[in-house]
């Protein structure tokens, strides 16, 4: 386990059973059509590559690159677009990928572009979901797992860029982040 680690909150293990589960659900609900999955980076990225690999039904893979203006100013729902997607959103069923809902914001901003765009139909995937920090009223269609108000990281979620790269889901020892 990375020393930085307090405790492990999902395991490897349990994340590849739950993106196979996922994924199965999702293969039935597309069965037939041809969605556009949108991975919100640069945290979806590892969730979006094992639950897309988990779906056994033909896609179209993009991405979208998203950043709150100036992390003080998050909660004014500010969000600025820093890679836009490359594919045309009028009419496709579009699959939004997200590694954790926290605020909301993030997807509350991309919903409202999305449906101004006339997607025929908007579902949102994310592996976690953490109520507590919500601001916006916003739900995801399949969630993963829930998880506490707590700061987790791995499989995609960072600490100053760091930790994307665990195959985990935890929770950073206190120093770390100058807590105590
Ligand atoms: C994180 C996370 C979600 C978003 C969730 O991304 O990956 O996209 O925040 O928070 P919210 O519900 O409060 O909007 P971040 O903006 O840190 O960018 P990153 O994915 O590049 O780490
Ligand atoms: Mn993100
Ligand atoms: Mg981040």
């Amino acid at each position: 386990m990375n020393n930085d680690i307090e405790k492990v909150l999902i395991s490897e293990e349990e994340i590849k059973q739950k993106c196979q589960e996922l994924g199965a659900r999702l293969t039935k609900e597309y069965e037939g059509k041809f969605p556009l999955a949108v991975g919100v980076l640069k945290g979806a990225m590892p969730f979006m590559s094992d639950i897309l690999r988990a779906m056994d039904t033909h896609l179209e893979m993009d991405f979208m690159d998203v950043s709150s203006y100036g992390g003080e100013t998050r909660s004014s729902g500010e969000v600025k677009i820093v890679k836009d997607l490359d594919t045309k959103v009028e009419g496709r069923d579009l699959l939004i990928i997200e590694d954790i809902i926290d605020s909301g914001l993030t997807l509350s901003y991309l919903v409202d572009l999305f449906k101004y765009r006339k997607a025929n139909s908007i579902k949102i995937v994310t592996l976690l979901d953490k109520p507590e920090g919500r601001k916006v009223d916003i739900k995801a269609d399949v969630v993963g797992f829930h998880v506490p108000n707590e700061f987790v990281v791995g499989y995609g979620l960072d600490y100053k860029e760091k930790y994307r790269n665990l195959p985990y889901v935890g929770v950073l020892k206190p120093k770390i982040y100058g807590g105590e």
